[in-house]
């Protein structure tokens, strides 16, 4: 049995009726291969990369420095094209778009979380929420108020007129997960979205992920930290631009890792209060 196989059995046995109704796929991979040529060479950066992420996973993506996991990333944002192969987005092969199609669905389809935030300074929490939207110039009051719906939800009720400037971190991140959520996004596409955090902002971060992910929401976030990856429901490990490992993460040991993070959380809150 394959990896893919493995993991599509797992999941199959996870869902009760999937005979009946199979999981819609937030993105589908196949054979996905990314080459740069520079003067002196060729570097493959994906060799050929196959996998299903279907809604409502909550992936890991790990490998070490190298290994092609920008490479990757950059496409499942749709800010790059492969050399081959396929990525399904909804009925869209990215491969098959245009630069122009591409731009669209990057901002229409995709929820971005980036380790530095990527704020706009000079608007407000709910301004920033909404831009995504100001691409397509929706800017209406039905827009505002899902804007100030999501700020509520990420914990910034009483923040909505601060800038980004007036936030700590971990308030800028929130902000940043609010405002990949305002399109309704095939999935959140998230790059070290705690690298610049401590441990407790860290925690607060996870929670939210973990709420949105028990709703339903689809997530893919690159990350070296095995503390994170055993929060998430999946990890894909790549080597040398090959997917080394498809691993499913056992509910115990996900579990086990976010009481740990808990408890580790309040014993510094305890020493630090
Ligand atoms: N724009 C580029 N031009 C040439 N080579 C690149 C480019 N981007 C990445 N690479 C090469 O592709 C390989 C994979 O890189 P990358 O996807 O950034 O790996 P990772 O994010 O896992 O560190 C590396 O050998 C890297 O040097
Ligand atoms: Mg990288």
């Amino acid at each position: 049995m394959s990896m893919r196989e493995a993991y599509s059995t797992s999941v199959a046995s996870d869902s009760g009726d999937a005979a009946t109704s199979p999981r819609r796929m937030a993105t589908s991979i196949r054979n996905l291969k990314k080459e740069y040529v520079l003067k002196s060479e060729t570097v493959r950066a994906l060799r050929g990369v196959s996998f299903d992420v279907p809604e409502g996973d909550y992936v890991a993506i790990m490998g070490p420095s190298g290994s092609g996991k920008s490479t990757l990333l950059n496409m499942l944002g749709c800010l790059d094209k492969p050399t081959a192969g396929s990525l399904m987005l909804g009925d869209d092969d990215i491969s098959k778009l245009s630069d122009d199609q591409l731009a669209e669905i990057r901002s229409e389809r995709i929820g971005f979380v980036f380790q530095s935030y990527n704020l706009i300074q000079q608007l407000s929490v709910v301004e920033n929420i909404q831009v995504p939207l100001y691409y397509q110039g929706r800017l209406g009051a039905d827009e505002r108020a899902r804007a100030v719906m999501l700020a509520e939800r990420v914990g910034l009720a009483d923040r909505l007129d601060h800038r980004p400037s007036q936030l700590s971190g971990g308030q800028q991140q929130r902000v940043a997960i609010a405002r990949s959520l305002i399109n309704d996004p095939f999935f959140i596409l998230a790059d070290e979205p705690t690298g610049n955090l401590d441990s407790i902002t860290t925690e607060e971060i996870l929670g939210i992920f973990d709420e949105f992910n028990n709703e339903g929401r689809t997530i893919i976030m690159v990350t070296h930290e095995d503390e994170l990856a055993d929060r998430s429901k999946r990890i894909i490990r790549l080597k040398d631009g090959m997917l080394a490992l498809d691993e499913v993460v056992p509910e115990e040991r996900r579990d086990a890792t976010r009481a740990a993070q808990h408890r580790a959380v309040e014993e510094l809150l305890a020493r630090t209060t």
